[in-house]
């Protein structure tokens, strides 16, 4: 048995922040964050849409790309570091509001490499044989945790889902995927608030946001897609030249320039389109996934690499044929 995607869908806020519109909250500049990131703008949600509104919008464009009804769907993920709340899952809110009693849902806790991680997971079930037809959503509402005061990061991150369909067939889809983790960084980038540890009634202001090492995260993450693209092709029995395209997790420009010239591989190859969206967490790669089938960027039976690296630490890497 083998899982491929067959259908993609997307959806991000309509609220678009340019790095002007950040000139005027911090001491920045669109030169700085064009140059040091790639980013131009990125979406951002209302004080009323939360991750599963989303996520919603996403699936039934998925659903419909696929050309599937609703009560084929048996098992459906969310990959999110951004739930509406703690419990129940966001993939609950999301079931409940497709209506689709029964079917089992679960949250993925990957951050930026949740994609990656809920993409081997629904593969192992449909290998197994538990599941035949996936729904598989990538969403994030990062803004909604940035200290718009903290230029290190209020630039960076931006809102959006991204769903796929994954269905049980005999033609050639996920070939693999490897996943890993470093929980002794746990604090490179984090939030602390609102969990066990810190709950929400007792943090002080600055543990409500984001805080991200971001020059040690960056030198990990290189590292870090390189291990995990060059283990995943020695896992497939592949070699760099086999692949078609490959669509990064959408952290920095430079991130993505860095991995190629490692790998000696065409930055032509690569789909970006962080300039749009900036990094939306676990919605990046099905964001790009979908915008880069509908451009014709990929084409059937092309061989396509995902890469992902985020808060964790995690990192990861999965080989496509489309
Ligand atoms: O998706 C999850 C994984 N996350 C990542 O992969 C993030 C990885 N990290 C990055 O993308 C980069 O480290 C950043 C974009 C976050 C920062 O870029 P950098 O080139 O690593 O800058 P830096 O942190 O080394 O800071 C260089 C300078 C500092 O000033 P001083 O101390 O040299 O005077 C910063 O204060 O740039 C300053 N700076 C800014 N200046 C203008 C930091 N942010 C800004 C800003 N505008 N927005």
């Amino acid at each position: 048995m083998k899982s491929k995607i067959i259908g993609t869908g997307i959806c991000v806020p309509d609220g678009i922040l340019t790095n002007k519109d950040l000139e005027k909250k911090v001491n920045t500049s669109d030169e700085w964050i064009v140059s040091r990131t790639g980013i131009r703008e990125r979406r951002r949600t209302r004080n009323d849409e939360a991750s599963s509104d989303l996520a919603f919008t996403a699936a039934k464009r998925a659903l419909k790309d696929a050309g599937l009804h609703l009560d084929q769907v048996d098992l459906i993920l969310v990959a999110t570091a951004t739930p509406n709340m703690l419990f129940p899952s966001t993939a609950c809110l999301v079931q409940g509001k497709l209506g689709l009693k029964n079917v089992p849902a679960f949250d993925v806790s990957a951050v930026c490499t949740g994609f990656i991680y809920g993409l081997a997971t629904a593969d192992a079930f449909i290998k197994s044989g538990t599941y035949k037809t996936i729904l598989l959503i990538g969403v994030d509402t990062l803004t909604k945790f940035i200290d718009y005061k903290d230029r290190t990061t209020c630039v960076i991150f931006g809102d959006g889902a991204g769903a796929v369909i994954i269905k049980a067939g005999k033609e050639q889809g996920i070939i693999g995927s490897r996943l890993y983790a470093d929980g002794s960084k746990w604090d490179y980038i984090s939030l602390p608030a609102g969990g066990s540890r810190i709950p929400s009634y007792r943090a002080d202001k600055s543990n409500y946001y984001l805080r991200m090492k971001g020059h040690d995260t960056f030198k990990v993450a290189v590292r870090g897609l390189g291990q995990a693209i060059t283990e995943l092709l020695k896992q497939c029995h592949a070699s760099i030249g086999d692949i078609d395209i490959v669509v990064p997790h959408q952290a920095n420009i430079r991130i993505i320039e860095a991995l190629t010239r490692k790998l000696d591989y065409p930055p032509e190859k690569v789909f970006v389109n962080i300039q749009k969206y900036g990094n939306t967490s676990a919605a990046s790669i099905p964001i790009a996934l979908d915008e880069a089938v509908k451009s014709n960027r990929i084409k059937s039976k092309d061989i396509v690499l995902l890469t992902a690296f985020g808060s964790g630490l995690t990192w990861g890497a999965s080989l496509i044929q489309w």
